[in-house]
C-alpha cells in the first residue's frame, strides 16, 4: 500500500489556526479559497496548448498591455472565488484600474482585503513556460459592514497578515505565510489536493544565482551594472562568477531562488523609471515570503514592506532574495548612487 501519510493544505490551514488564539477561522477559510481557485487555474493552463484559449483576448488591461485570455480568466475566478468566500470584503487586481468593491451584503463583513497579480508571467503562456499567481491579504482599515475605501489596499507590506503564491510549472506548487514561516504545497494532480511538501521554506543566506533581465543592461542604475560585473568575477574562494538564470516569470525566477539560494533584481532604467514590478500585488507579497524565509527585500534604499503605497499600480524598483546579495546589491547602489 502507497504512503497515503499526507497532509493536505486544508489540513495543514486548520491545523495552524491555533497560531491565531482570538481567531475564528476567517483567514483558513479564505487561504481555502484561494486554493480552490488556484486549482481551477492549474486547470486551465494545463489545457492551454489543447484548446483555443491562448493569445490575446483582443483586450487591453489598464496598463496598455495586451491581455492574454488567460489573464481574463485568472482574474475572475480568483474575484469570484474570494467573494464566495464571505470573508473578503473587496479586492485590487492588476487586471482592474480600481479595487473592486463587495457590496454583497455577507462579504461586506469581511475583514479582509485581498491584492492579487491573478497571471504573472503572463507573457510566457504562448510557449509552455512556468507562470504564477501573487496574493496578498490584509485587514481592513475601515469598519466591517461600511464599504471599503482605497486605503484599505494602500497599507504598507508589513501590515501583511498573510501572502504567497502559486507556481504553475513542471508541477504546481502553493507557497505561502502567515508571519509563521513558509510552507510550500505540491498540488497532487491524482487526488486534486495540495500537499504538504516544502515544510519551513529558509532561503540560503548567501546564494550563487543572480537573475535579471540583462538586455536592459545599458539602462540600468551605476551601481547595478557594476554589481551584475562583481556577480561575474572571479573571486579568490571561487564562489563567484555566480550562475545567471532568468525566465522572465517573476514567481517563477523567485521561487527557484528562495529554494537554491540567489537574488531577483528589476532596478529602474531609464525607460522605466520607477522599475517594472508593482508594488502592491507583486513586490510586498514576495517580499513578505523572502522575509519570513530568512532572506530580504529592497527597493534600493528601504526596505520593501515599509514602503507606504501611494496608489493600486505603482511600480517600484526591486531586489529580492538572499539577505547577503540583497545587502550587496544594496552596497553598490549607495556607493554609486
Ligand atoms: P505580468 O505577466 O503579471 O505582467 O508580470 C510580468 C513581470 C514579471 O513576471 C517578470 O519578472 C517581469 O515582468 C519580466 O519583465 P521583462 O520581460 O521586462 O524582463
Ligand atoms: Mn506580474
Ligand atoms: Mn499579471
Amino acid at each position: 500500500m502507497e504512503n497515503y501519510n499526507i497532509t493536505t493544505l486544508n489540513d495543514f490551514i486548520i491545523l495552524k489556526q491555533k497560531d491565531f488564539p482570538y481567531a475564528k477561522g476567517e483567514l483558513s477559510s479564505l487561504l481555502h479559497h484561494i486554493g480552490t481557485a488556484a486549482k481551477m487555474v492549474n486547470k486551465k493552463i494545463s489545457k492551454a496548448g489543447l484548446i483555443d484559449i491562448i493569445g490575446s483576448s483582443g483586450e487591453v488591461n489598464v496598463h496598455g498591455e495586451n491581455q492574454q485570455k488567460l489573464d481574463v480568466y485568472a482574474d475572475q475566478v480568483f474575484i469570484r472565488s474570494l467573494l464566495s468566500s464571505g470573508e473578503c470584503c473587496g479586492v485590487a487586481t492588476e487586471e482592474n484600474e480600481n479595487e473592486i468593491v463587495f457590496s454583497d451584503t455577507n462579504a461586506s463583513e469581511g475583514k479582509y482585503v485581498v491584492c492579487i497579480d491573478p497571471l504573472d508571467g503572463s507573457s510566457n503562456i504562448d510557449f509552455n513556460v512556468s507562470v504564477g499567481t501573487i496574493f496578498s491579504i490584509y485587514r481592513r482599515i475601515t469598519q466591517r459592514g461600511e464599504k471599503v475605501r482605497n486605503d484599505d489596499f494602500l497599507q504598507e507590506g508589513t501590515k501583511q497578515v498573510a501572502a504567497g503564491y502559486i507556481i504553475y510549472g513542471s508541477s504546481t506548487m502553493l507557497v505561502y505565510s502567515t508571519g509563521f514561516g513558509v510552507n510550500g504545497f505540491t498540488l497532487d494532480p491524482s487526488i486534486g489536493e495540495f500537499c504538504l511538501s516544502h515544510p519551513d521554506i529558509k532561503t540560503p543566506e548567501d546564494g550563487s544565482i543572480y537573475s535579471v533581465n540583462e538586455g536592459n543592461y545599458i539602462h540600468f542604475p551605476e551601481g547595478v551594472k557594476k554589481y551584475i560585473k562583481y556577480c561575474q568575477e572571479i573571486d579568490k574562494d571561487s564562489v563567484r562568477p555566480y550562475t545567471s538564470r532568468y525566465i522572465g516569470s517573476l514567481v517563477s525566477d523567485f521561487h527557484r531562488n528562495l529554494l537554491k539560494g540567489g537574488i531577483f533584481l528589476y532596478p529602474e532604467n531609464e525607460i522605466t523609471p520607477k522599475g517594472k514590478l508593482r508594488l502592491v500585488y507583486e513586490c510586498n507579497p514576495i517580499a513578505f515570503i523572502a522575509s519570513q524565509a530568512g532572506g530580504r527585500a529592497t527597493n534600493g534604499s528601504i526596505s520593501i514592506l515599509e514602503i507606504i503605497p501611494s496608489s493600486l499600480h505603482q511600480r517600484s524598483p526591486f531586489y529580492a532574495g538572499s539577505k547577503n546579495m540583497v545587502n550587496k546589491i544594496e552596497e553598490f547602489l549607495h556607493q554609486y548612487r
